[in-house]
């Protein structure tokens, strides 16, 4: 951002500020333009371009499927938008597990493609190489534990985690290396809220609760979910602020129904 702007971006620094402060965060996915744009205006913190985006743009049953330049071209979008909120981007599967090199490549694209401010991976301990390669490069990373949508495979569900004492030292202890590794902040999804508390409680850098209760130093939602545009998804974490799927169905019903009675365009709406 130029110096001259007077719009102040949001930043790492400000982030561990608010933590420090007890000042909630407020983060919510997109993956467009025009919707970031809204976000942006509206006071958004961070937003996050989730590989959920396979799920709620592509269709898809997983997250798995999208690739990095499918990234790129949403957090690319995103960026153009957003002139106060942080943009972080998912690293995709594939693009990260396995390798600190790959990794370093796969970071490095986001960031030179995209403009994005940093990069979110899922995992603890097993890619703590890798995020701090992409940190000493200078990249901001954002962790995400829990439920990790990219290893559902590994998990064959999508339910709580961390929900028996061998889990929730596991994820304590991931935390507490994801922080020594540089992670700016983590994600804690679907895990018991006074596990998140305990950690949160511990932690310097704030953590980002979904389905993870009120202890969080901030939350985060998938915007389908919020604006109730992913109809038949209702998890108990979820609070809905809209119901855009009728809202919209509703709109363009009214819209087929003028096209097909004749009456849009009437006399104003032509040359
Ligand atoms: O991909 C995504 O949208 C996410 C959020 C659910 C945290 O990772």
């Amino acid at each position: 951002m130029s110096v001259h702007n007077e719009v102040k971006r949001i930043t790492t620094s400000v982030i561990r500020k608010m933590k420090a402060e007890g000042k909630k965060i407020s983060m919510l996915t997109a993956y467009d333009y025009s919707m970031a744009k809204i976000f942006d205006e509206a006071g958004m913190d961070i937003i996050l371009v989730g590989d959920s985006a396979a799920n709620v743009m592509a269709g898809y049953d997983t997250t798995l499927p999208i690739t990095l330049e499918q990234m790129i071209y949403h957090a690319a979008s995103v960026v153009r938008a957003a002139k106060r909120s942080m943009v972080i981007a998912d690293l995709p599967f594939g693009t990260y597990q396995g390798s600190a090199e790959k990794a370093l490549d796969s970071a490095v694209r986001m960031m030179k493609e995209s403009g994005v401010q940093g990069v979110k991976m899922e995992g603890g301990i097993e890619i703590e190489q890798a995020i701090r390669g992409i940190v000493n490069a200078g990249i901001p990373v954002m962790g995400h534990l829990g439920l990790t949508p990219q290893s559902i495979n590994q998990f064959g569900n999508f339910g709580l985690r961390a929900g028996n004492e061998t889990e929730a030292h596991k994820l304590h202890e991931d935390c507490l290396a994801l922080q020594t590794a540089g992670c700016f902040g983590i994600v804690l999804e679907k895990i018991p809220a006074k596990l998140a508390k305990t950690v949160t409680d511990q932690l310097l850098v704030p953590t980002i609760g979904i389905g993870a209760g009120p202890h969080c130093d901030g939350q985060v939602l998938v915007m389908h979910d919020l604006l109730g545009i992913n109809k038949g998804f209702k998890p108990k974490f979820l609070r809905l602020y809209l119901n855009l799927f009728d809202e919209i169905q509703g709109a363009v019903s009214s819209y087929i129904n003028d096209v097909k009675s004749g009456s849009f365009p009437n006399e104003e709406e032509q040359y």
